[in-house]
C-alpha cells in the first residue's frame, strides 16, 4: 500500500522551567485532580444513555449517509468546555479573560484534512497546529504523547498557525495511524479530563481517498512540480499536473484495502465515543456551506466566513484517473463499495 507523507508547519517550542515550588504545585495538581473525578463521574452518569446510542449507530456511519440527526443535536448542544489557560512563554495581554476550547481533529490521510485545517485557521480565533503526531518522537510512548498534548493545551506550542493572545479555540490534526489508535485508551481519558472536544473527519468515497493517497505516494518520487513534492496545491495548473498520473489500483487487495480503511474510521468511533464529539465528511463540507457553520458552533465560536486557498487535485470522474478502472469496475460491480464507482469527489 501507499506510503504516508506528511508535512507540518515550522514548530518552535520554547520551554520554561516552572518558578513556583514543586510541592506548591503538586498539591494544585491533585486538587485539580479530585475536582476533576468528581467531575467526570457525574458526566459519565449523566452520558451513558446518549452513548449507548451512538454505539449502534457507528457500524454504519460510513455506509449510512445520515446519521441519526437527533443523535448528533444532543451532542452539539452539549456546550464545550471553558478554559483559561495560562501560557509560561507569553502572556495573552487583552484576551486573557477570553475562554479557550480545546479541540483535536481525528482524521485519515487524503481526506480533506489539510484543506479543512487551512479553513478552521482562517478563522480570527482558531488556532489549529498541523499534524503534531507526524513525528515520531512526540509519540514514542505515552508521556511524550501526553507532554505534547499538554504543551498545544497550555498554548506553549508555536508555529505558523498559532494565533496566541485572541485564541479561542485551540486544536490540531491527528490521523488515526500517528500514535492515536494504540493509546486510544489513554488519550481518551485524557480528552475527557482536559475537556477536548474531538472533531471526526473523514472521507465516505474510499475508493477516491485511496486515488488521491497512491498519486500522492508517487508524487514523492516522481516530483511532477518542477521538482518539489507537493501535497497540496493552490492552482488548477498545479492541480493538473498532479492528476496526470494515473495509478493502477491493485484488484487482488482492493476489498480488502478498502474494508480496512473502513474498519480503521469504526473503530475509532467506537474507542472515542465517550469523548464529545462530532463527526464531519469531507463531502459535506464540499457541497455544503452551512456544515462549516456546524463546526464552529460545536466549538462555541462566533461565526465567521472561511476561505481556503487550496485547489482540489483530483476533479471530475473518478474513471479519469485510474489506469485500470475497468478491472476495478469488475471488482467492485454488485458489492457494498459498487457506489464508491459513481460518487462525485
Ligand atoms: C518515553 O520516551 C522518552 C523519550 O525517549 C523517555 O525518556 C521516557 O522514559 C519514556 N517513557 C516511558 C514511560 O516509556
Ligand atoms: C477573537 O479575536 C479578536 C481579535 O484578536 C478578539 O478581539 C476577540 O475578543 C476574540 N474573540 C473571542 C471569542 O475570543
Ligand atoms: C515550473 O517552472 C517554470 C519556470 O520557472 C514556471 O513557469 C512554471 O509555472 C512551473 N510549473 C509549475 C507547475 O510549478
Ligand atoms: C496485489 O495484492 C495482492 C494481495 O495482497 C498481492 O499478493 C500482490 O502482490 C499485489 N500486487 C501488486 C502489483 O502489488
Ligand atoms: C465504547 O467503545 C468501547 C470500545 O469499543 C466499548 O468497549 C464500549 O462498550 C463502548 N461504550 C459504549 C457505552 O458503547
Ligand atoms: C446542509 O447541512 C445542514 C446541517 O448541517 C442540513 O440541515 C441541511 O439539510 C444540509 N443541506 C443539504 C442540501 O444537504
Ligand atoms: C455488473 O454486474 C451485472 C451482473 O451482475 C452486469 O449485468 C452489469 O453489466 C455489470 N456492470 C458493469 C458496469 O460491469
Amino acid at each position: 500500500m501507499a506510503e504516508y507523507v506528511c508535512l507540518f508547519h515550522k514548530d518552535t517550542v520554547i520551554v520554561k522551567s516552572p518558578r513556583k515550588s514543586p510541592v506548591f504545585l503538586r498539591t494544585i495538581v491533585l486538587l485539580f485532580g479530585i475536582v476533576c473525578g468528581i467531575y467526570i463521574c457525574t458526566v459519565c452518569l449523566r452520558q451513558i444513555n446518549t452513548v449507548s446510542k451512538i454505539k449502534t449507530q457507528n457500524l454504519q456511519v460510513i455506509e449510512s449517509p445520515s446519521p441519526d440527526s437527533n443523535i448528533l443535536a444532543q451532542l452539539e448542544a452539549r456546550i464545550p468546555t471553558l478554559h483559561y489557560p495560562k501560557p509560561q512563554t507569553f502572556s495573552r495581554g487583552e484576551c486573557i479573560q477570553n475562554p479557550v476550547r480545546f479541540f483535536a481533529i481525528l482524521s485519515m490521510q487524503r481526506s480533506g484534512s489539510g484543506w479543512f485545517e487551512t479553513l478552521l485557521n482562517s478563522h480570527i480565533n482558531i488556532s489549529s497546529n498541523g499534524e503534531i503526531f507526524c513525528a515520531m518522537d512526540r509519540r514514542k510512548n505515552i508521556s511524550t504523547i501526553m507532554q505534547t498534548l499538554d504543551r498545544v493545551y497550555k498554548l506553549d506550542w508555536f508555529n505558523s498557525a498559532s494565533k496566541n493572545e485572541c485564541s479561542a479555540a485551540v486544536g490540531f490534526k491527528w490521523m488515526l495511524n500517528q500514535g492515536l489508535i494504540e493509546y486510544h485508551k489513554e488519550i481518551v481519558e485524557y480528552f475527557n479530563y482536559r475537556g477536548v472536544s474531538v472533531v471526526f473527519l473523514f472521507r465516505r468515497n474510499l475508493l477516491r481517498r485511496m486515488v488521491s493517497l497512491l498519486a500522492n505516494s508517487h508524487d514523492r518520487y516522481a516530483k511532477l512540480l518542477n521538482g518539489t513534492h507537493k501535497s497540496h496545491v493552490h492552482s488548477q495548473e498545479e492541480a493538473a499536473a498532479l492528476s496526470s498520473y494515473k495509478p493502477i489500483i491493485n484488484s487482488t487487495s482492493l476489498i480488502s484495502d478498502l474494508r480496512e480503511v473502513e474498519m480503521d474510521a469504526v473503530k475509532a468511533l467506537e474507542y472515542f465515543n465517550s469523548t464529545r464529539h462530532m463527526v464531519v465528511y469531507y463531502e459535506d463540507l464540499i457541497t455544503n456551506n452551512t456544515k462549516l457553520n456546524d463546526v464552529q458552533e460545536f466549538l462555541g465560536l462566533p461565526r465567521k466566513e472561511l476561505t481556503s486557498r487550496q485547489v482540489k487535485i483530483h476533479k471530475g470522474l473518478l474513471s479519469d484517473f485510474v489506469k485500470n478502472w475497468d478491472d476495478v469496475i469488475k471488482t467492485l460491480n454488485g458489492t457494498q463499495y459498487e457506489r464508491f464507482l459513481q460518487a462525485d469527489y
